[in-house]
């Protein structure tokens, strides 16, 4: 593991996470028997167990959640739930970890399959955060806030912690953004540009006045002067699943379904979001169909897991993904039934796989970050 020593807090950058991989019967068990084993789990294991299910896990891995929810819901569920010592999270790798972060000392939080990563949130590493940091505070001369999304590692949450910052997710990113510029004059906002621009943009903050800091750039790729110039200095990472969507979808929806309603996730382009009619977190998104009138017809701009549920829930609605090629978030398709099972199978037997553990020292300014978050809902 490589260590290295900065601002007196230890920084790890995250090995290549490893997963065992599965015994055969595990791989080869019908979904009846994966079914029946994940059944009997979780009525023996009982309160001393909940499983959360992110919104864009498969329905084979949902219909066993105790929680459904959008990262901000899921954070909050698995800190009021202490009653549980194993928090089992069928999401990625960045919510186990904050689930860790808020957990009692007693729980333990486990990933069913360690490979269940964010490609956005690799996107920014702390050497690279670090870097930029110690640029733009050398070149600008106002008080900068950082702030980073949930789709983020713990030490990046450790470094807004520790530097007077905060956590946001797609469902409170105004309400941070606010708090942060009443903490300082410029925001740092990594790693989702476009989360970022579009929530800078509602605040009423012109698109001249954010800037893009590339970190394989030199320097960040802008002039000096961009970053003094600017409120919102906007990290260059995206997510490809959301990236997928399109103005051109968005018309042809309308052209074939005169009336549909198009609603989009944040980490969409700034043009997307521009042209939806609305936008959420996937939260959010659920509340919104739940909330319709039967015959409401809705194209939904986010993760087909999500998207074909609420398909399903709604027979009597229109729900279509805006994007006709189907777009699954391959990190979270991880997270298969066989995985689950594994996991609980190990409960019983005593052992705790996959445990996610955040080090103490990333923990405590984590903490603060997300406590920060939590503090203004
Ligand atoms: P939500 O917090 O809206 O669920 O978003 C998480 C995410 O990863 C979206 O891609
Ligand atoms: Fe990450 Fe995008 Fe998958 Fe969300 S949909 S977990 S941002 S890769």
């Amino acid at each position: 593991m490589a260590v290295l020593t900065l601002s007196g807090l230890t920084r790890r950058a995250r090995e290549a996470p490893v997963q065992e991989a599965l015994p055969e019967h595990y791989v080869d068990a019908s979904e009846d028997e994966t079914a029946h084993k994940i059944a009997t789990a979780k009525e023996i294991l009982g309160r001393k167990l909940v499983i959360l299910g992110h919104h864009y896990q498969r329905d084979e891995v949902i219909r066993w959640a105790d929680y459904t929810g959008d990262s901000y819901k899921l954070a909050r569920y698995g800190a009021d739930r202490r009653d549980a010592d194993f928090i089992v999270f069928c999401g990625v790798h960045f919510m186990a970890e904050s689930a860790d972060i808020l957990a009692a000392d007693h729980q333990r939080v486990i990933l069913p399959n360690m490979t269940a990563g964010c490609s956005m949130a690799d996107m920014a590493d702390i050497h690279q955060v670090e870097e930029c940091w110690a640029h733009l505070t050398r070149i600008v001369p106002e008080r900068i806030i950082p702030i980073t999304y949930m789709n983020s590692a713990a030490n990046l949450k450790a470094f807004v912690g520790e530097h007077g910052g905060a956590v946001c997710t797609s469902s409170n990113a105004r309400t941070v953004l606010d708090w942060a510029f009443q903490q300082g004059d410029k925001v740092l906002f990594f790693p989702d540009q476009h989360l970022g621009r579009n929530t800078g943009l509602r605040m009423g903050i012109p698109g001249e006045q954010m800037v893009v800091w590339d970190p394989w750039a030199l320097c960040g790729g802008a002039p000096a002067h961009e970053y003094r110039d600017a409120r919102i200095l906007l990290w260059k990472g995206h997510c490809s699943v959301h990236g997928r969507f399109t103005v051109d979808q968005i018309r042809q929806a309308r052209a074939d379904f005169p009336g549909i309603r198009v609603v989009v996730h944040p980490e969409c382009v700034q043009e997307v979001v521009d042209a939806a009619d609305d936008f959420g977190s996937t939260e959010r998104i659920v509340k919104l169909v739940q909330a319709s009138e039967p015959g409401a017809q809705f194209a939904i701009g986010t993760e087909i897991n999500l998207v074909n549920r609420l398909a399903h829930e709604h027979p009597g609605k229109r729900i279509i993904c805006l994007d006709p090629v189907v777009c699954p978030c391959s990190t979270m398709y991880r997270i298969h039934p066989a995985y689950v099972r594994w996991v609980l199978d190990n409960l019983l037997d005593g052992r705790v796989k996959n445990e996610i553990v955040v080090a103490d020292d990333i923990k405590r300014w984590a903490r603060v970050a997300l406590d920060r978050m939590l503090s203004l809902a």
